[in-house]
């Protein structure tokens, strides 16, 4: 069996993402030894951003008459659908960064959905498919606290995930990073701590749960 994993964080060393999703993989593997893990790292190794556009003009010109660009942004499109339609399950690995989703993680989804396949919406480009989320912050944004709301990431994620993709989507999310870095948030060590092996435990039981069932 196949699991695919996509890391959108900017850095590799002490990524809280890379911690949860790392997780998730030793749980599979645990079920499933010697798997594939096929991996893809939007953070480091950065889709072009001209891609896009390329791709979304391709739309509207017979194959035949494309550009050279054009068709290498629509191979790029297609090549990561066929990521993801080859997988069994799928672990996510995206930080929020300026209250939004990563322009990387736009990037991959704007792509994709430039693909027949993702476009069509019939079937769902991961209609029935186990997908699990790590996401992370590095401040809090539950309710009553002075950014409530701000996070404008986890909620889009939900849509194109959930709701676009049809996938079944698991949310494993952990806040409050930056304790321990920025020292204007040392009074919340101990609920950080706390979070952070929340969201451990949240990891080793999703793991868990996706490995069995698939
Ligand atoms: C450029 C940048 C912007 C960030 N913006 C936010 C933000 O808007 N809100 C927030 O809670 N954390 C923000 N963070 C903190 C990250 O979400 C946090 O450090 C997280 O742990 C990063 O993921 P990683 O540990 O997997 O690298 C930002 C970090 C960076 C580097």
């Amino acid at each position: 069996m196949t699991l695919f994993r996509l890391d959108a964080s900017i850095r590799v060393e002490g990524s809280a993402s890379r911690e949860i999703a790392d997780i998730v993989v030793d749980e599979w593997l645990a079920t499933h030894p010697g798997d594939a893990i096929e991996r893809r790292h939007i953070g480091v190794d950065v889709l072009p951003a001209d891609a896009w556009p390329r791709a979304v003009s391709a739309m509207y010109v017979p194959e035949s008459d494309r550009s050279p660009e054009q068709k290498s942004a629509v191979a790029l499109a297609a090549a990561l659908v066929d990521e993801l339609l080859a997988a069994d399950a799928i672990v996510l690995a995206i930080p929020l960064y300026n209250f939004g989703v990563s322009q990387h993680t736009k990037a991959w989804i704007d792509l994709i959905i430039t693909d027949p396949r993702a476009a069509a919406g019939e079937p769902p480009l991961l209609a029935g498919k186990k997908v699990i989320l790590c996401t992370v912050r590095g401040g809090a944004y539950g309710a009553g606290t002075p950014r409530e709301g701000w996070d404008h990431s986890t909620s889009y994620l939900r849509r194109i995930l959930g709701d676009v993709w049809g996938s079944e989507l698991t949310v494993v999310e952990r806040e409050f990073t930056l304790v321990g870095v920025n020292p204007a948030l040392d009074d919340f060590k101990d609920m950080a701590a706390s979070l952070h092996q929340q969201a451990l435990a949240s990891a080793q039981e999703a793991g868990k749960a996706l490995a069995t069932s698939a």
